[in-house]
């Protein structure tokens, strides 16, 4: 039974880069296994109080067999009733061809949950906590972008926004988990290419407590865009469930804190399975160029303060910035 008794909190998780591919090889990311660890993570919401369930993107692998990984995706997530919306990734955002969906077929089989075939982006509340979900792909590209129509939605938005928390859900980074080693090869595949205007209008909302995004199957909690200990918000990056360090987060919301959990699938012997893989595939290859001292496993793993991690927050004022004049 769904468990709906919150005492004040909104407790919400963030699931992103699912790839559900129920006839997925094994590759640096253990598609293979997507459906097992995408059942037991909805088995543990069950038990975690969770209001809402936030679907990052590349939900779907769609990369050969799109129809299917679409068809387990929507069985997958019918325990969760209507309490989940998703964003798109990268791999829904394919170019069409055998094998593939498009952005509009899965937009159409979930109509309704956040995004729709004539909505990429959506708001919705749950609990006290307002969600905008911004649709930062390309199609056909594995960068990510903010359109000058998404801008203007997410500033009409985040301007009318009554709630006390704010949280933005997109797939693609506005900041690197890399910092403060550079890449250019990484900034083009993995972030937002104009997200210095993302961060700008983001930061000028402090309602806004955290971007939520994936897409670099890393674990990273970054303040970012703030100015000393004030201002800014908080770039949360989740790793993929199905690929090493194969963890989800929750996030709890009260009217002091937002208390930051990792979601991992209790799966015997995964977390190592996971480990061998990873290590195979080009991301652990390109991160020898970036000429950074950790070892990859743990660059991906984040330290404990990317995994787990209790902010406190200050009431955000009534006040609502003047710079939306020029986006509207
Ligand atoms: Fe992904």
């Amino acid at each position: 039974m769904w468990n709906t008794s919150h005492r004040g909190e909104t407790v919400i998780a963030h699931i992103t880069d699912a790839h559900v591919a129920p006839h997925g090889r094994c590759t640096a990311v253990l598609k293979h296994r997507s459906v097992e660890i995408f059942a037991d993570l909805v088995d543990q919401l069950h038990e975690a109080a969770v209001q809402a369930v936030l679907f990052g993107g590349d939900n779907i692998d769609n990369r050969g067999h799109g129809e299917e990984d679409l068809e387990a995706f929507l069985q997958l997530t019918q325990p969760l009733g209507h309490r989940w919306v998703a964003q798109f990734g990268n791999h829904e955002a394919a170019t069409r061809r055998p094998g593939r969906i498009d952005k509009y077929t899965f937009a159409k089989a979930i109509d309704g949950r956040g995004i729709g075939p004539h909505q990429h982006d959506f708001s919705t509340v749950f609990g006290d906590v307002r969600v905008v979900g911004i649709d930062t792909t390309l199609v056909g590209s594995p960068g990510g972008f903010v359109s000058p129509e998404t801008m203007r939605f997410l500033a009409r938005e985040l301007a009318s926004a009554e709630e006390q928390h704010v949280v933005v859900l997109g797939h693609h980074p506005l900041y690197p988990a890399w910092a403060p080693y550079a890449l250019d090869s990484w900034d083009r595949e993995y972030l937002v290419a104009n997200r210095h205007v993302v961060c700008s209008l983001l930061a000028s909302f402090p309602r806004v407590r955290a971007y939520l995004c994936g897409h670099h199957h890393a674990s990273r909690i970054q303040r970012v865009w703030g100015r000393g200990q004030s201002g800014g918000f908080y770039h949360v990056q989740t790793a993929s469930p199905a690929a090493f360090p194969h963890s989800a987060r929750l996030l709890t919301f009260t009217d002091t804190e937002l208390r930051i959990q990792a979601l991992r699938p209790k799966i015997d012997g995964l977390l190592e399975e996971g480990a061998k893989w990873v290590q195979t595939g080009r991301k652990s290859g390109r991160y020898e160029q970036l000429g950074a001292s950790p070892p990859f496993l743990d660059y991906l793993a984040g330290a404990e303060e990317d995994n787990n991690l209790v902010v406190q927050l200050t009431p955000a004022p009534d006040r609502k910035p003047e710079v939306l004049e020029e986006l509207r």
